[in-house]
């Protein structure tokens, strides 16, 4: 009978190594940046992109200028939400344009690929694309990187903080324990590589009925009550809300769509949380 080798994940043999964990130094092509903050959970759907996409807004609209790489290769969403297709342009030194809209400037795997479509890469490969698509965009003076995380606690979140210090990860989940198990995966792995948890979103966390009173679809207050068992702070609820569907399937974040709105004051209030809870880097000449 054929034995079956179980290649163990990098993280788990990281995890079980008992060399502590060095935060890289600031890649050079993002010597601007003061804070850069990874949107992860364990699993997957739970609104990462969505929560990713509007925090960016948010904080652009509050005067940072922000970068937004898109680390999830084999699913990239930043191209639909952000509302951006092509190729980035290439310069005289051969680095790439970031593209840019609702003045974010963006790189995915999505422009990369020729149909935009998955890849379909082993580890080593999916490591050697972030660190194109870090240190190969001319990301210009930004204050403040985002990274949408693919789901999961393997290659992906290892790599990246392998490649890039981080000031933080903000972990989604919704409310159901399925969710919760992950997210709890979530802040353990960022532990074990020593990168702060800024704060548990719940997202999808109720319904709002239309005489106002909040209908908890998925349970009521799960996030909030994992963020307290981990001693790590909670950034605050969003509703389910078929506009933020809709505006992310348009490519127009609410944030971007209805400043003034109820949604948009949520996501508001936890970007200024990012910043006001979070000392920025020392800039790398
Ligand atoms: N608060 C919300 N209200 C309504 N729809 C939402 C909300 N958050 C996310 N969605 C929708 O849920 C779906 C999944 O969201 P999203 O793509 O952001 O999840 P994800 O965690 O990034 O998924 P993946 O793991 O595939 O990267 C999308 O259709 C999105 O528009
Ligand atoms: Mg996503």
């Amino acid at each position: 009978m054929a034995t079956r080798r179980v290649f163990p994940s990098p993280f788990r043999a990281f995890a079980s190594s008992n060399r502590a964990f060095t935060p890289p130094s600031m890649p050079l092509a993002l010597a601007s940046v003061a804070r850069v903050f990874a949107v992860a959970s364990g699993k997957g759907g739970v609104g990462k992109s969505t929560t990713c996409v509007n925090l960016a807004c948010a904080l652009a609209a509050l005067g940072h200028r922000v970068g937004l790489l898109d680390a999830d290769v084999f699913g990239p969403s930043v191209p639909t939400l952000m509302h951006l297709r092509g190729a980035p342009a290439i310069d005289a030194r051969g680095q790439m344009l970031p593209l840019e809209n609702h003045g974010i400037r963006c790189q995915s795997m999505g422009f990369l690929m020729p149909d935009g479509g998955a890849a379909v890469w082993r580890g080593p490969m999916v490591s050697g694309a972030l660190t194109k698509m870090i240190n190969e965009t001319r990301w210009g003076e930004i204050d403040v990187l985002m990274i949408d995380m693919p789901p999961g606690t393997g290659d992906a979140q290892i790599s990246i903080s392998q490649k890039i210090p981080l000031t933080g990860a903000v972990i989604v989940s919704t409310p159901q324990e399925v969710a919760l198990a992950d997210a709890r995966r979530g802040i353990d792995m960022y532990g074990k590589v020593n990168t702060a948890i800024v704060g548990v979103v719940e997202n999808m966390a109720y319904y709002l009925e239309r005489d106002g009173t909040k209908a908890y679809v998925f349970g009521e207050g799960g996030a909030r009550r994992t963020a307290k068992e981990r001693g790590v702070p909670f950034l605050g609820e969003v509703p389910l809300d078929t506009r933020i569907r809709a505006q992310s399937d348009e490519g127009v974040p609410i944030v971007v769509a209805d400043w003034d709105g109820a949604v948009a004051r949520i996501y508001r209030g936890m970007a200024e949380q990012l910043i006001s809870s979070t000392k920025p880097f020392e800039r790398v000449e």
